[in-house]
């Protein structure tokens, strides 16, 4: 028998009890009526597993996905009930005896590609679509060996701060590489050094705009939070209120951003565009393209289906990139990043383990005013205890 710790689920019994309280609205739903503490029976640790204590760990929206089954009902897919949880920290306590990258004692972080394709994207990702995966939003966990890196612990980073990175710092480090690349293949350094990069609000897109100012172009935050817009000035980030155009709401609305862009930028848009939303926030980011551009996207919160006028973009020259996580590679390149690249914004409250369910309801609610942490373990390892 494997060994049993506290985790949180989500069933699909749970799901459809709280659609059914609310009327089917999805938006008015309390995903803390959703996700519930659970045992979870650790499978036993095998050759190449790692067996760790989770320490911290960061809410992910895609556990908002799951909770309110606004995309696919996931948790009816994986046969009614998930472990979720692909971002966290964790001490390591035992290995299996063909691990050599990891022993007891080391601080690690996972990478949430549950199974890389022939060239190293996820087909699936860890404990969301991938079979079989069980998550990390739990007291411990057992894991492969091949989804853990090891915590850069000198990097200048808080313990919530490096908690905050293991999902979306690969997905930004990943957006970053390609839209920059499918840029420069249309328009290169020679003939152009700073580019405009824009994106809209929440933490994947907070990374990414640190990226592009770390290399020197110009970047722009267009988001609703002014807490959010002003963590990111001593960036040299420079905030767009989105509120200001009312969300964009309406053609009128959109019109005056695009105005607002144009005389922000001298006339020349934006090169490059992150939209992690899609919805009413695509065709915004469209409107203020520049010729050449590059709109990259691997979020669908607002919306999963988007139109645009292919004749406006072919005379355009814009790319409509959708990319999804990283490669494991690519996750370890990110990781280099930390601290010198990537100083999240972390939320306010650092939320107790029972509290998580409250952490994902705020997260849903759009409260927060940076990246939520939940710290698992009450006793750290005296590795990070000058790191809180
Ligand atoms: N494919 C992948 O690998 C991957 C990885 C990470 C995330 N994602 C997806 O990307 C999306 C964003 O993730 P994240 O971690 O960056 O987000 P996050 O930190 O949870 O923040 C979400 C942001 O959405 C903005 N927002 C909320 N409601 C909005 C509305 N009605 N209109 C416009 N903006 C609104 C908020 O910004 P303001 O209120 O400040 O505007 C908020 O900061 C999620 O759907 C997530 O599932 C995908």
């Amino acid at each position: 028998m494997g060994r049993k710790v506290r985790a949180f689920s989500i069933t699909s019994e749970a799901v459809a009890a709280e659609k059914e309280r609310v009327g089917g609205d999805t938006k008015a739903m309390d995903v803390s009526r959703v996700i519930a503490l659970d045992d979870l029976e650790l499978r036993d640790v095998g050759p190449t597993d790692v067996h760790m204590r989770i320490l911290a760990f960061s809410a992910e929206h895609n556990i908002d996905h799951a909770a309110t089954a606004d995309t696919v009902n996931i948790s009816e897919l994986r046969g009614g009930r998930m472990f979720p949880g692909n971002s966290a920290l964790g001490e390591v306590l035992a290995v299996g005896d063909q691990v050599t990258k990891f022993k007891a004692g080391d601080i690690v972080i996972t990478h949430c590609n549950g199974e890389p394709d022939e060239y190293g994207f996820p087909l699936r990702i860890w404990a969301y679509d991938q079979p079989d995966s069980v998550g990390w939003y739990g007291e411990e966990a057992v894991v492969g060996d091949w989804q853990l890196i090891q915590a850069p612990l000198d990097c200048g980073l808080t313990l919530w701060e490096m908690a905050a990175l293991p999902l979306r710092a690969p997905t930004a480090y990943h957006m970053w590489r390609r839209a920059l690349g499918i840029y420069r293949i249309k328009v290169p350094r020679e003939r152009q050094a700073v580019l405009n990069v824009m994106s809209f609000g929440g933490g994947v897109g907070e990374l990414f705009l640190q990226l592009a100012a770390a290399e020197g172009h110009n970047a722009y935050f267009c988001a609703g939070s002014a807490e959010r817009r002003a963590a990111l000035e001593p960036f040299g980030i420079t905030g767009i209120d989105q509120k200001a155009f009312n969300r964009f709401a309406s053609k009128d609305d959109v019109n005056a951003f695009r105005k607002h862009v144009r005389d922000l930028t001298g006339g020349e848009n934006m090169h490059i565009v992150c939209d992690m939303l899609r919805g009413p926030v695509f065709p915004a980011g469209l409107a203020v393209a520049a010729r050449e551009g590059v709109n990259v996207s691997a979020g669908w919160q607002l919306s999963q289906v988007v139109e645009y006028n292919s004749t406006l973009m072919s005379a355009k020259q814009v790319t409509i990139d959708h990319t999804h996580y990283e490669t494991v590679q690519g996750c370890a390149a990110a990781t280099e990043l930390y601290g010198s690249v990537f100083k999240p914004t972390v939320h306010s409250e650092i939320y107790a383990f029972d509290d998580t369910p409250r952490a994902f309801h705020e997260m849903h609610e759009n409260t927060q005013t940076g990246i939520p942490i939940i710290r698992v373990a009450t006793d750290l390892p005296a590795s990070v205890a000058n790191l809180v």
